[in-house]
């Protein structure tokens, strides 16, 4: 297949490139990406030779349709994707996850090609912290920030085109990442960093906040299973049941990294944060065989810690900037 991957120099979507010539071989990839402050060419740096890379934006009608006729499917990774700086300028949020879709889709209606849309379990909004219920495929749209709102606009775009226009699509809505090459504003990266910097880590609120953490390449084998295997139209939820709240995601940091387990700084919490994220992911596993490799989060973290030590050149370039954002907005 020849694959036009969007937001490829970003976080997933490097993995994504990274996993499938690994994992995939023999497929073509163009990656489009229109390297924001989020995008970085270094992530893709040790396999510049084997894929196109296309510098440029997903609004742009005309350069979109030229890529979409070229190739089969469309792999949909480009977003604006961090809610404190959709809470602080919503504007990219909108340009991109809903006009960029909207581009994507028209090319996709236009060519008569394949999209799979990569999206976020946020679009479920946020689940009590005693509710023993999870986020299904059923779960009623519930969208907090800016950036979840956006993200749950471009999934019923998608789904529109779907009924209306008859395309060819899927949609994943996967919960928290971590891994290699994610960007430093990004809660685990921010304290592995600070921590590598003698800067304190910052917990928002008092760390009661739950996420649903998954590794990257285990999101990325689900969508490669997606690809294969998924059903027109259907929406499949990734998660590999990795429940932790961020306190004890930092205390598992500060003890991987041998400090003491109180060294951080309680600051301002995000307004409208969201409690608690969980995915049931039964339809994954049981129509498409899908399990989660890395199941170990513990392993997981200190391989990401090491990652981050190794790779100080890659980080510390946007580190300064990063915590100077996060300073004047009380962060
Ligand atoms: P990221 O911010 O690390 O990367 C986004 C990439 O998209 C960057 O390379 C950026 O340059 C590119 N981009 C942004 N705007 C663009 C535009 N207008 N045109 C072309 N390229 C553009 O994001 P990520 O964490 O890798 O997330 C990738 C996707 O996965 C997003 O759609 C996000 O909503 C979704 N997602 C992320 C997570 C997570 O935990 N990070 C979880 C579930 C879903
Ligand atoms: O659930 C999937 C989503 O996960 C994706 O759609 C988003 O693209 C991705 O950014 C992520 O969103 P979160 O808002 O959950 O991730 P973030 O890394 O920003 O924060 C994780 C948790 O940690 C959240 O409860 C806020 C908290 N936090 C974050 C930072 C940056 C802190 O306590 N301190 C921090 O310094």
């Amino acid at each position: 297949m020849k694959l036009l991957v969007t937001g490829g120099a970003g976080f997933i979507g490097a993995n994504f490139v990274h996993y499938t010539l690994g994992h995939r071989p023999g497929h073509s990839i163009t990656v489009l990406d229109a390297l924001t402050y989020a995008g970085n060419e270094a992530n893709l740096s040790t396999v510049k030779d084997k894929i196109r890379f296309v510098k440029g934006n997903i609004t742009d009608t005309k350069l979109v349709d030229e890529l979409v006729a070229e190739h089969d499917i469309v792999v949909h990774f480009a977003a604006e994707s961090h809610n404190d700086n959709s809470l602080k300028d919503p504007s990219p949020f909108i340009q991109t996850n809903l006009i960029g879709t909207f581009t994507i889709l028209e090319a996709v209606r236009k060519h008569g090609k394949r999209l799979h849309h990569i999206s976020t379990d946020e679009v479920y909004g946020d689940l009590e912290l005693d509710d023993p219920a999870k986020f299904t495929a059923d779960t009623p749209y519930n969208p907090s920030s800016p950036y979840s709102s956006s993200k749950a606009g471009s999934d019923l775009l998608v789904r529109a085109w779907v009924r209306s226009f008859g395309i060819h699509a899927t949609i994943s809505n996967c919960s928290n990442n971590y891994g290699p090459y994610q960007h430093v504003e990004k809660f685990i990266p921010r304290q592995i960093t600070n921590i590598l910097t003698g800067e304190k880590p910052k917990l928002y609120g008092q760390g009661e906040n739950v996420r649903d953490w998954i590794h990257v390449d285990d999101h990325n084998a689900a969508v490669w299973s997606i690809i294969e295997h998924g059903r027109n139209g259907e929406t499949y939820l990734i998660g590999a049941d990795g429940e932790l709240n961020n306190k004890v995601v930092l205390e598992l940091i500060l003890e991987l990294m041998d400090k003491p387990k109180d060294w951080y700084d309680h600051v301002n919490d995000r307004p409208g944060h969201d409690m608690r994220y969980a995915i049931d992911a039964t339809k994954l596993r049981n129509e498409l065989g899908w399990r989660p490799t890395y199941t170990n989060f513990r392993d997981g973290l200190a391989a990401t810690i090491a990652w981050y030590a190794q790779n100080e050149d890659w980080w510390k370039p946007q580190k300064a900037e990063t915590e100077q954002k996060y300073k004047n907005q009380g962060h």
